[in-house]
């Protein structure tokens, strides 16, 4: 049993992650989630994890996190994700409650208690993440590792160097990078490879509610690919889930990664130090690649799930 965090910014592919993570609670205890102003708005991100968790009678603290990074304003992904920030599915509304404190002092008090380390799950700009281990140096000691979709060593997305939650907060992804946790680094190289099909999509549509939910967000998403260029979808997050529930349908090569923070074309690249005499810490497990079938089964099998529990 893995006590986890969740930080979010849903997103349609946060979404199925926070679904996937519930479908799992023998494997995964979730102490909490925040969410951070990414893909849309902290108001707009936080939403949509309410609807998601009262969609699915969750009962896991959801808090607010920070509303943009730490250097610069928001820039945030309507292109990608509609103006919600997920859109394609209607809920009705949903009044989910919100823990009503200061977010680092809970995530800290929350992590502190915990019965055994915890895995930080980053599913966004690691602004909250970076102010946590700032806030409180302490907590590293009870932070296992920080499972994070973020960055890629060959290529970007939102610009052609860099991926969009490093790019939000270059400053806040260095600070997790340098700061020696044990990472496993979901990026693009691995992520744009973790695919569900539009055949795989369409076999979703009214199966189940909860399945029924994630047809509407992943053919909202497809759609929304195509202007990149995707026909299948990339379910980038999950990624940095599915390592932790099953390692072994992926592969991958630990790397000392940093991050270029200088304003200009490069900045929110990440790279690997893969001088021979690099002194510098490989604590960084970079996803190469996934099998793509043992991937989606995850996800068919964690709706399923969830199906048969409403
Ligand atoms: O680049 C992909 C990442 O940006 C994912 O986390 C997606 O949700 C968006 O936030
Ligand atoms: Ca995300």
């Amino acid at each position: 049993m893995k006590q986890v965090w969740i930080d979010c910014d849903p997103g349609h592919d946060d979404a199925l992650t926070l679904l996937t993570a519930i479908a799992h609670p023998a494997e995964l205890s979730i102490l909490g989630i925040s969410t951070i102003g990414g893909n849309q708005t902290l108001e707009k991100v936080t939403r949509n994890a309410q609807n998601v968790l009262a969609f699915v009678n969750a009962d896991i603290p959801l808090i607010k996190g920070e509303p943009g990074p730490l250097t610069k304003p928001l820039n945030t992904a309507p292109e990608a994700h509609g103006d919600s920030g997920m859109d394609g599915p209607f809920f009705q509304g949903s009044n989910y409650p919100l823990v009503a404190e200061n977010f680092l002092q809970y995530m800290y008090e929350k992590m502190k208690a915990a019965p055994e380390k915890v895995t930080i799950v980053g599913l966004g700009p690691l602004t909250n993440i970076a102010l946590l281990l700032k806030a409180f140096p302490e907590i590293q000691e009870k932070i296992d590792c920080i499972s994070l979709m973020g960055g890629g060593l060959t290529h970007g997305n939102i610009t052609p160097l860099a991926e969009f939650n490093i790019y939000v907060d270059p400053e806040a992804a260095q600070i997790v990078f340098q700061s020696g946790i044990p990472i496993v680094m979901a990026g693009l190289d691995v992520t744009e490879t973790a695919e569900i099909t539009v055949e795989e999509i369409q076999s979703l549509r009214k199966k189940g509610k909860v399945s029924n939910l994630a047809y509407e967000l992943l053919n909202f998403y497809n759609q929304s690919g195509r202007q990149f260029g995707f026909v299948n979808s990339p379910i980038h997050d999950l990624c940095a889930l599915a390592y932790l529930l099953q390692p072994e349908m992926f592969r991958g090569e630990p790397q000392a990664v940093q991050v270029i923070t200088d304003d200009g074309l490069a900045r929110g690249l990440t790279f690997a130090d893969k001088r021979r005499n690099s002194t510098l810490s490989k604590n960084t497990l970079v996803l190469e690649a996934v099998n793509r079938t043992a991937f989606v089964e995850l996800l068919v099998q964690a709706l399923e799930k969830l199906d048969d529990l409403q």
